[in-house]
Order: C-alpha cells, then sequence, then structure tokens
C-alpha cells in the first residue's frame, strides 16, 4: 500500500498559497492511489526545539547506551525519522521566508539529519540514506 508524507510549513493556513498546493497534490495523489494512505505533518502545529548541545551529545551516543533523558531528547527526531522511511512519496510545502525556507522547515531538517539515519559518510563524503523516494516541493 503506498504511502504519502504530507508535510506543510506555511504559517498562512486560510490564504497560503503553499498548502493549496499541497492539499490539490494530495488530492489528486489519492485519486491515483486509492488504497493508499497519507501521513501528515503541519510543522506550524508541533513543537520543534533548536539543536542543542545536549540534542548533538544524545545523537552521537551510540543506541545502546544513550540515557533514558537521551532517548526522550531524539524522540521528536526519530518520529520524523520514521515518517520519512515509512512513506514512499513526500509532498513538502515550502513557502519563501526572507529568501529561504520558513524556520520550522530549517528545525524540521535540523531534527532529521543524523548520521547513519539521514545519511552516512561513504569514502569520506556525505550520502543520503533515503533512496527510492519521490519528493515534490
Ligand atoms: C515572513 C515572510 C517572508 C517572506 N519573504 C519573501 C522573500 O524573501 N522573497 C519573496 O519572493 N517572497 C517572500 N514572501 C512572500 C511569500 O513567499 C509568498 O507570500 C508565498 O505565497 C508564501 O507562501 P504561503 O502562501 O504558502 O504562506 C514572504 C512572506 C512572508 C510571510
Amino acid at each position: 500500500m503506498p504511502k504519502l508524507l504530507h508535510l506543510d510549513s506555511s504559517p498562512l493556513y486560510g490564504i497560503s498559497v503553499s498548502r493549496e498546493l499541497t492539499a490539490e497534490f494530495v488530492a489528486q495523489w489519492k485519486r491515483a492511489n486509492p488504497e493508499g494512505t497519507i501521513i501528515d505533518r503541519d510543522l506550524c502545529a508541533t513543537a520543534i526545539p533548536p539543536v542543542t548541545a545536549a540534542w548533538v551529545a544524545a545523537a552521537y551516543s551510540p543506541e545502546a547506551s544513550r540515557t533514558e533523558a537521551q532517548r526522550q531528547q531524539l524522540s521528536l527526531s526519530d518520529a520524523f525519522l520514521q515518517e520519512l522511511q515509512e512513506a514512499d512519496e513526500w509532498v513538502i510545502g515550502v513557502p519563501m521566508h526572507n529568501f529561504g525556507v520558513p524556520s520550522v522547515l530549517k528545525l524540521w531538517i535540523d531534527q532529521f539529519v543524523r548520521a547513519g539515519k539521514a545519511f552516512a559518510y561513504v569514502d569520506g563524503k556525505p550520502q543520503g540514506l533515503f533512496t527510492g523516494k519521490k519528493v515534490t516541493f
């Protein structure tokens, strides 16, 4: 059963152009994949903390030796990674904010980009670990 990750990052809800576009994408995807399921992730309705020194220490500690507090620290990151892995396809609404992406989108990226999970070093170069995904921005 195909799965779509539908992610929005505009704070403007009812008047947001990117939310209208992702909603239309989802509607078309549902028509093309009647058996498919959707994971909705609204970054403006998710409290995403910035990366801290404690977060970095937790992320770079071997899984087996993490404390309960460190596991808690990474729980949102783990949830984001799970959504990205589970979905075959991603649609990501990205407004331009001050010549960049909205800050909530950057917070989301910083949470899930972890060595060994989202990327690995191969011959000294970072290589993405999400393969075979179709992504629409
Ligand atoms: C806080 C903020 C910053 C913006 N910065 C830019 C910008 O740097 N360049 C630009 O072309 N448009 C900028 N815009 C306009 C938005 O990209 C445009 O309104 C877009 O439709 C926003 O997407 P949304 O409707 O899904 O929220 C900005 C809008 C907001 C609210």
